[in-house]
């Protein structure tokens, strides 16, 4: 198998260390970020020949560039980066104090890690792009009302940037990754179902990753939920 470069965005825990656990055992150079130094490290320690991390809080741009950059000065070429960073909180009460850190990562901070890889893939001329959405973002969450609208952004504009590639011309590839619920810190609230391991999801991932999805539900059985969801009439979907 072909090594590849690699950045993640958001490698320090849940989905975006699993998937950095699976691409760095198969041997490929990986740039990693987030905001706590320490998990970098450790994994850094786990494969030091092949990994680069470098720190940065998606909320500050100039941080963020930083980071991207020296990444991408070690790696020269990047053949795909996945963007995992991404909060979220209950907040049935809209206070805006628990808004506001979901705004500013999920849709400020996101869309210019985003953009930011795209351009380097429009230098490029080839790249592929992922980022992970989640099928929480096809409709309005009472519970989560900045999240769920936050991932209706991401799911909008990968959509956008899909779309926008194949008029490009060039070999940019876009995917968009739906999870449903899975089992990481992010998985918050009481009596939530089908919460699904780490490993199969990310298993799931990589797979569609290498199929070069436009988008992809993880795990299949959320894109059954997903179809329902989505199609589910409001006079029905406002009293479940
Ligand atoms: N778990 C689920 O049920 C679920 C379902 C659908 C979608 N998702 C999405 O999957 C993605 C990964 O979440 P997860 O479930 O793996 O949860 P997680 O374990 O909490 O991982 C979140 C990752 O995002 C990084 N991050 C958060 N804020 C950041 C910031 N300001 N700057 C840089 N990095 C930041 C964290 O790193 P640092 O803390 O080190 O910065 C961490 O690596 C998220 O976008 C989430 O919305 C999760």
């Amino acid at each position: 198998m072909n090594k590849k470069n690699i950045i993640i965005i958001g490698a320090t825990s849940g989905i975006g260390r699993a998937l950095f656990e699976k691409y760095a055992a198969e041997g490929n150079r990986i740039g990693i970020v987030g905001r706590r130094t320490h998990l970098l490290d450790e994994l850094r320690q786990e494969h030091p020949d092949t990994t680069v991390v470098a720190t940065a809080d998606i909320t500050k741009q100039d941080e963020t560039a930083q980071a991207i950059d020296a990444l991408r000065a070690e790696l020269k070429d990047i053949d795909l980066a996945i963007v995992c960073s991404g909060t979220g909180d209950i907040n049935a009460s809209l206070d805006y104090a628990l808004e506001r850190p979901t705004i500013d990562t999920n849709v400020t901070g996101w869309t210019f890690v985003i953009d930011k890889l795209y351009h380097i893939f429009e230098q490029q001329g080839h790249g592929h792009l992922v980022a992970i959405t989640s099928a929480g973002g096809l409709r309005g969450e009472p519970m989560a009302p900045a999240y769920s609208a936050s991932k209706a952004y991401q799911i909008n504009y990968m959509e956008a940037l899909r779309k926008k590639a194949y008029k490009s011309g060039n070999h940019i590839h876009v995917t968009d990754i739906r999870p449903g619920l899975v089992d990481t810190a992010m998985a918050k609230g009481e009596g939530l179902f089908w919460v699904m391991p780490v490993e199969k999801v990310s298993d799931q991932i990589i797979s569609a990753i290498r199929r070069q999805k436009s988008k992809a539900y993880v795990t299949k059985r959320w894109h059954v939920l997903a179809i329902i969801n989505k199609n589910l009439p409001f006079a029905i979907y406002k009293r479940i």
